[in-house]
């Protein structure tokens, strides 16, 4: 199943980048440019990051790299 239209990158893809330690949609997009046309997958990108797809997560929000592509969603909390 298709997560990103634009370039034709399936969820498994995603998945396999998230293994491989791309925690961020920015970071898949680095990977395989998922997101970088129009969009509308950066949610679904997202979701699947959040839904434990990469083991490093935590230490990436811990780091709070700031993510351009979808800033609303990826800002750290106010502390
Ligand atoms: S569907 Fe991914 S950039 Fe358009």
């Amino acid at each position: 199943m298709y997560v990103c239209n634009c370039f034709g990158v399936t969820e498994a893809q995603v998945k396999r980048h998230a293994e491989d330690g791309a925690c961020t949609p920015r970071q898949i997009a680095s990977a395989c440019k998922a997101g970088t046309d129009c969009g509308s997958c950066v949610r679904r990108i997202q979701a699947l990051l959040g839904r434990g797809a990469c083991p490093r997560r935590e230490l990436v929000d811990q780091g709070g790299s700031a993510v351009a592509l979808a800033p609303q969603a990826e800002l750290p909390e106010a502390a």
